[in-house]
């Protein structure tokens, strides 16, 4: 080991708080993990205080890439319902009541109906998906997901012919959400898919991750991810799915419509009007690596744009 230069700059001058703490995090992991190896049953029993998943199924859809640590994927978040602060988002929705939960599907569909989230889970095998997520701020993860695939869960509610997107909504409700107090973005939060995209293969409703119980500051219950577009797709905590023959109009949409598409498919090569989106920061590493086309998912879902200019369906 090389020996230490007085003059080196300290990793916390030129690191951002969150790349510092978690390069922390990780050699305290690492100890953690060299312990576990040394006993075994100590192993089994790490949790991070969620409820273990039963899941049938573990596919590894980020090439082998690292994970990022749990602390970090849990600690560092975007959930404007609770804060705008990412690190403010986890003790704020600490207390958040994910029980009882119903999501109402309704619209273009042979029977509209409410399903209670437990009925829900049991009705689908839970698969463990490590998917990379890019957000459109420049940062990126991947996480190991816990849920659906959401193409079996339209296939049960049976779209009628005419429908062409599917809608999200997240749960309204300010008395828990101190966000929604203020106008940050248009309340509910909304999101959308076409409707060949959200029954891709890759496009999962996601009730858990590293094998428990979503955290509320990930979404629980029930959350959206698809991999392929910037993470505010994503959505959270939802309570109502609507299959339509009209486009949605998403929240970010409304909030700022040059900034933000209906499509937000990752893509290197459009920016953001006020930032270039040809790299990302991996939370955790040090260096910028390069964003990939549709973030490394060009092979799975390009045909589904194929005739399409990205640059005006952005
Ligand atoms: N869903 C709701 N309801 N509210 C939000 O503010 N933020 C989105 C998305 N889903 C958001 C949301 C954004 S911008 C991102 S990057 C991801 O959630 C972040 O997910 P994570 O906190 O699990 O990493």
């Amino acid at each position: 080991m090389p020996l230490k230069d007085d003059n080196e700059i300290k990793a916390d001058e030129i690191t951002p708080k969150e790349v510092y703490l978690n390069r922390r995090e990780f050699m305290a992991a690492s100890a953690t993990a060299a312990a576990a190896a040394a006993f075994p049953p100590l192993a089994e029993a790490q949790s991070h205080g969620g409820i273990p998943m039963k899941i049938e199924k573990h596919v590894d859809y980020a090439g082998s890439e690292e994970q990022t640590l749990y602390k970090s994927a849990a600690g560092y978040n975007n959930f404007y319902e609770f804060s705008t602060n990412k690190e403010d988002v986890a003790p704020m929705s600490k207390n958040f009541r994910t029980r009882p939960w119903t999501v109402t599907i309704e619209g273009l569909i042979k029977n509209p109906r409410c399903y209670d989230i437990d009925e829900l889970i049991k009705r689908f095998p839970l698969e463990e998906r490590v998917y990379r997520l890019r957000c459109v701020e420049g940062w990126s993860m991947v996480i190991p997901w816990v849920g659906f695939p959401l193409a079996g869960f339209i296939k049960l509610i049976e779209p009628d012919s005419k429908a062409k997107f599917v809608e999200f909504t997240t749960i309204h409700d300010p008395s828990q959400m101190p966000g929604q107090r203020r106008d940050v973005l248009q309340w509910p939060y909304v999101e959308g898919l076409r409707l060949d995209e959200a029954v891709h293969p890759l496009t999962i409703l996601s009730v858990g991750m590293y094998g428990e119980v979503l955290p509320n500051q990930n979404g629980a219950p029930l959350r959206l991810v698809v991999p392929w577009k910037y993470g505010f797709k994503s959505i959270k905590s939802i309570v109502k799915i609507r299959l339509t023959d009209q486009m949605p109009v998403t929240s970010w949409m409304k909030a700022g419509p040059l900034e933000y598409g209906f499509y937000a498919n990752v893509n290197p090569e459009v920016d953001h009007p006020r930032w270039s989106q040809a790299t990302e920061r991996r939370i955790g590493e040090f260096f910028r690596r390069k964003t990939l086309m549709f973030n490394g998912y060009a092979q799975q879902v390009a045909s589904l744009y194929a005739a399409m200019d990205l640059r005006k369906y952005f």
